[in-house]
């Protein structure tokens, strides 16, 4: 199935990814979300406190304790505005608002402040490509062609014999054209019919735009992720997009390439002018959900100038699907090299694809896996992004029975695509009834298996949990200054089998070797010393000594240590 979902939307362009060499960029002075980690919460599937089980704002403001012992930084949530809740909060009827099922204006600042206290910024979903078909702006847009939203929406006529305009596709299914009887001609959208595209060419839907993200920094977020943000532009001309390859996507209809409506060149002003608009307001950062194919692309998202996105996100490594020292060696040499100095940020998991506790594991070793996954997410020069649950071990749980799936695209692609609820199921804090998510008999979404063993209550109590794992990691990353601000450097390829790399700085240098395999290794490194000490590792002691020319790493081993 669909297992990197989002990834299968790509061109594939990947030819020819070479050592190109960006200009380095001075380094931003320490910023907070440099090297920071940001967890996203999913808010449906949190905290649940008026046991309806649905989470709500409460939730989260009632589990900051838990992610302040963990270590982040940030939180990123999704959409929690009013909203239908086709695209479970992704079609907006209300940007300036809190959805009831959520809570309140109220409850938000609350949560803000709350966590200010922990040191811990949030970070609010800004969805600028499209609006609720129920949004003020789309009801009155629909309603003739003259009325003063008519050119909030991209309209065109169709085409005779009540054809749609061209042969676009939405992502999710179907034509992208809409008709619409009152005014008589289609709308476009790139997501669910109920998500009408804005037209991003009419200056005042950017005004609407950005007022909506000053809105939210003066209650207090630090910054925002940019849904979508590659799509905000379709060709003018309507023109049709080529074939990309023989076949049927999962809704039946044909593999386009996206050339006219992905990626125009006209999003990089539009990002330029969010960033003077955040730029305003000191410390807040853009995160842009942008899924592009090479690290060429993703260094244009930072703006030629250093002026757009500070993180797009790097849907390249966490997505390579396979523990390949290969693949990942790449992929680290790219982002040193290839992204001007900037900072990567690197992603495994989000509400978008199934979980990577199933994409990497082999369903003997998986919390091994998960080990060496953390290891990859949080060692590296990076900041990173952790999905709910995923620090402990929440597994993908795809719905049995077509009847029982959620999110549309599930049912429109049966059985082929079965939609992200998989993804999507209530945090697990506890093994009782719930998992102390929420009292209600039946949650949203059911609980994943394993939920009695992988839960925080089991393990905050292991000392060798993957819990655990995760705030040793994280506490690590900020304390040691070779991890904190170091380079990455790729030692010789003496183990294929083992992925390792240098981080060195402010004098110190520490080694990470990561295990990729099932079976013991054994690895010799030239780094100029033989000794080293155990920062932390899956098999060895902090503190103890070890050698790194004879290194012997168990299954699936993680260690960390310093040179000395
Ligand atoms: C982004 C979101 C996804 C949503 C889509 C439309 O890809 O991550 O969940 O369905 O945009 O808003
Ligand atoms: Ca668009």
């Amino acid at each position: 199935m669909a297992r990197t979902r989002f990834l299968a939307f790509l061109v594939v362009l990947l030819s020819g990814i070479g050592c190109s060499r960006a200009p380095q960029v001075p380094k931003a002075s320490n910023q907070w979300w440099q090297q920071a980690v940001i967890y996203q919460i999913y808010p449906r599937s949190f905290g649940d406190t008026n046991g309806d089980g649905v989470g709500d704002l409460n939730g989260i403001t009632q589990h900051l304790d838990y992610l302040r012992d963990l270590g982040v930084d940030g939180i990123w949530i999704t959409p929690f505005y009013p909203s239908p809740q086709v695209d479970f909060g992704y079609d907006i009827s209300d940007y300036r608002n809190i959805d009831p099922q959520y809570g309140t204006l109220a409850d938000f600042d609350r949560l803000v402040a709350e966590a200010g206290k922990r040191h811990i910024k949030v970070l609010a979903d800004l969805v600028l490509n499209h609006t609720s078909d129920k949004h003020a702006w789309f009801v009155e847009s629909r309603l003739s062609r003259t009325n003063p939203k008519a050119d909030w929406y991209i309209w065109r006529d169709g085409k005779p014999n009540h054809q749609p305009p061209n042969n676009w596709q939405s992502l999710f299914g179907g034509s992208s054209w809409q008709y619409d009887p009152q005014r008589g001609q289609y709308y476009y959208h790139e997501f669910y019919k109920e998500q009408p595209d804005l037209n991003w060419h009419n200056p005042d839907v950017q005004r609407a735009m950005y007022d909506v993200a000053r809105f939210w920094m003066e209650h207090g977020v630090s910054g925002f992720r940019l849904d979508a943000i590659s799509r905000l532009f379709e060709d003018p001309e309507l023109r049709d997009e080529p074939v990309a390859e023989p076949g049927t996507n999962a809704y039946g209809g044909p593999i386009l390439n996206e050339e006219y409506t992905d990626n125009l060149p006209e999003v990089h002003d539009v990002l330029a002018e969010l960033r003077r608009v955040t730029n305003a307001f000191p410390g807040r950062v853009l995160i842009g959900e942008t899924y592009l194919p090479s690290v060429e692309e993703l260094l244009k998202m930072y703006g030629r100038n250093n002026d757009e996105l500070q993180l797009p996100m790097d849907m390249q490594f966490g997505m390579t699907n396979r523990l390949s020292v290969r693949d990942f060696r790449e992929r680290l040499r790219e982002a040193e090299t290839g992204l001007g100095g900037n900072m990567p940020l690197l992603v495994f998991d989000n509400h978008d694809n199934t979980r990577s506790w199933n994409r990497y594991g082999d369903g003997v070793n998986n919390m091994a896996i998960a080990k060496v996954l953390a290891g990859l997410l949080l060692t590296p020069r990076d900041t990173a992004l952790v999905y709910y649950g995923e620090e402990i071990g929440i597994e993908n749980n795809d719905p049995k029975r077509k009847e029982d799936v959620k999110d549309p695209i599930g049912r429109a692609g049966w059985p082929r695509e079965k939609g992200r609820d998989g993804e999507r199921t209530p945090m697990q804090w506890d093994g009782g009834p719930g998992a102390g998510f929420s009292t209600a008999k039946a949650t949203w979404l059911p609980l994943a298996p394993g939920y009695q063993t992988r839960n925080v209550a089991v393990e905050q109590k292991d000392p060798n949990s993957l819990l655990n794992f995760y705030k040793a990691l994280i506490r690590l990353r900020r304390e040691n200054p070779a991890l904190r601000s170091g380079d990455v450097e790729l030692t010789d390829e003496n183990n294929n089998n083992v992925l390792a790399f240098l981080r060195r700085g402010e004098g110190k240098t520490v080694l990470v070797a990561l295990n990729f395999t099932p079976g013991p290794q054994e690895a010799s490194y030239h780094v100029g010393v033989r000794q080293a000490t155990t920062l932390l590792s899956t098999f060895a002691n902090v503190g103890q000594p070890a050698d790194v020319m004879r290194m012997l790493l168990p299954p699936y081993g993680v260690w960390v240590g310093e040179l000395q």
